[in-house]
């Protein structure tokens, strides 16, 4: 076994240099006055990929970045405990850069006045901390052009980042706020809820970050007036410590113009609910000039030209036996042509019998009308003579009306399939046909009207409608309507 080392041996210049040279830490040793490179170890000249050689005939500065020389000849005039600067750009012999932290203590060296120099290499960890920092930026970045406000704050809600948009939407500069309490930030009557409801949220279970969702909450504009704003938050944790982080965006204006839009919307219900109605006076007004007024009077002409034709006895002319026959005839077009006009104008039995009746009547009269069609009418057992409203009925009647002529008109259909089910708390009708299908923005064909009629009826009452494709291909056309409770 070797003897122990005595303390007298390790003090043998031997072994110092032994220490120095084998030292794994870079070491070196340069003269401040003449910046002249004395001694250099290994781990040093594997530092910066020169031999030991190599270094010593170097001045010191010649290892710095040369935008570096200007500190470092002011640092090497300093006294060691006046000196701050210990990171340092060198050269490796390559001319790569490399980051270093330089450790120094002056010494006397057999009466001269050196620099003995430790270097610690943090190339690795300058990239990363550049890394982290281009990381950072790109985060402010993103945050700072957001037009959304972005407010981070501790737990108990103090305002720790205040991005532009919140100043935009706030009015408030980040600077006034910082430290803060962000409920500051709510209508007076929302802050005393305000900090319990951060706390719960801070304290609740960590599974979803988004445990406060989207939610629309009032702002304070420092101008004193109230912002809509849609609110979600997120807690991290940063470091040690819980940040909250709120994103708010001001729907104040989407809001307004959604109430607007509504408002509008009512009001154009309202008003189609009121022509339907006047449409359907109206039109029972018009029938009865028809049928009481111009259908007597037709009537009466009819009677005195008949009798006025007993009076002459057949004791008249060719021409004017003529004349009489085309009275007669054009007296006749005239009352059938009335009567088209009453049928279109009041459905024949609807007010009378009911819905299903003038359905039935409806299909009867086309299917003698349209032979290439095979008609269905398909009622649930019972509803013959169930009644619904008259506004209702009258409204479903239409829309049938004009699904069957549509379907007759445009779909190339075989069969069609009129139904008509439900109870006297609602009901549904379907008018289905086997054709060529309906195409995708038909319905709104500028200038063709059925359509938003049929839409614009079953609004008037509160149905639901839809249009499609059928099943079997053709078009389908729906309606559920259901009595107000
Ligand atoms: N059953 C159907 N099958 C195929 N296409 C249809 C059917 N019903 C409607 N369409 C298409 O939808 C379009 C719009 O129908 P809409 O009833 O609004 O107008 P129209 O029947 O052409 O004219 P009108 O104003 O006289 O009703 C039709 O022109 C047609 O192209
Ligand atoms: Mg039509």
């Amino acid at each position: 076994m070797d003897a122990p080392l005595s303390f007298s041996a390790l003090r043998q210049q031997s072994v110092y240099q032994l220490l120095f040279e084998c030292n794994p830490l870079p070491m070196l040793v340069y003269q401040p006055d003449s910046s002249r490179v004395l001694f250099a170890n290994a781990a040093a000249a594997s530092c910066y990929g020169h031999s030991v050689q190599e270094l010593v005939e170097l001045h010191f500065y010649e290892i710095h970045h040369a935008e570096d020389w200007p500190i470092l000849q002011e640092s090497l005039k300093l006294r060691p405990e006046q000196r701050t600067q210990n990171s340092w750009r060198q050269l490796d012999s390559k001319g790569n850069v490399i980051h270093v932290e330089l450790e120094t203590q002056d010494i006397d060296l057999e009466g001269k006045h050196a620099r003995i120099v430790l270097i610690r290499d943090v190339s690795k960890r300058h990239q990363s901390e550049l890394v982290r920092k281009a990381l950072a930026d790109r985060h402010k970045a993103v945050v700072d052009v957001s037009s959304d406000a972005i407010i981070s704050t501790d737990s108990e809600g103090h305002i720790q980042t205040f991005n532009p948009g919140a100043e935009r939407v706030f009015g408030y500069k980040a600077a006034d706020v910082y430290g803060k309490s962000c409920c500051q930030l709510l209508p007076e009557r929302f802050r005393a809820a305000c900090a319990p409801q951060l706390a719960a949220y801070a304290r609740s279970a960590d599974g979803d970050p988004r445990v406060m969702g989207l939610q629309l909450l009032k702002g304070l504009h420092a101008d004193g007036h109230e912002i809509d704003l849609e609110c979600s938050m997120a807690k991290v944790i940063v470091g040690k410590n819980q940040v909250l982080i709120s994103i708010l965006r001001d729907v104040s204006e989407r809001l307004a113009a959604d109430v607007e839009r509504q408002a509008a919307r009512t009001q154009l219900s309202h008003l189609t609910r009121r022509l339907m109605s006047q449409e359907k006076d109206l039109v029972k007004r018009i029938a009865r000039v028809l049928h009481d007024q111009l259908g007597q009077t037709m009537a009466a002409i009819r009677l005195v030209h008949d009798s006025m034709a007993a009076l002459g006895n057949g004791q008249t002319s060719n021409e004017l036996q003529r004349l009489d026959f085309q009275l007669r005839s054009l007296i006749d077009q005239a009352i059938r042509q009335a009567r088209v006009v009453l049928v279109d104008l009041q459905p024949p039995l609807l007010e009378a019998s009911g819905l299903v009746a003038a359905l039935d009547n409806e299909m009867r009269m086309r299917a003698m009308r349209d032979k290439s069609m095979d008609l269905v009418f398909d009622v649930a057992p019972g509803l013959a003579t169930q009644r619904w409203e008259s506004s209702c009925e009258y409204a479903v009647f239409m829309i049938a009306r004009e699904a069957l002529e549509n379907a007759v008109r445009h779909s190339g259909a075989l069969k069609l399939v009129l139904s008509l089910s439900g109870d006297a708390t609602g009901l549904t009708l379907a008018v289905q046909d086997n054709g060529r299908g309906i195409q995708p923005g038909a319905a709104s064909k500028l200038g063709h009207l059925g359509m938003a009629g049929i839409m614009e009826r079953a609004k008037s009452i509160g149905a639901t409608l839809e249009i499609g494709p059928c099943d079997n291909g053709g078009t389908c056309v729906r309606l559920h309507w259901q009595a107000q409770a």
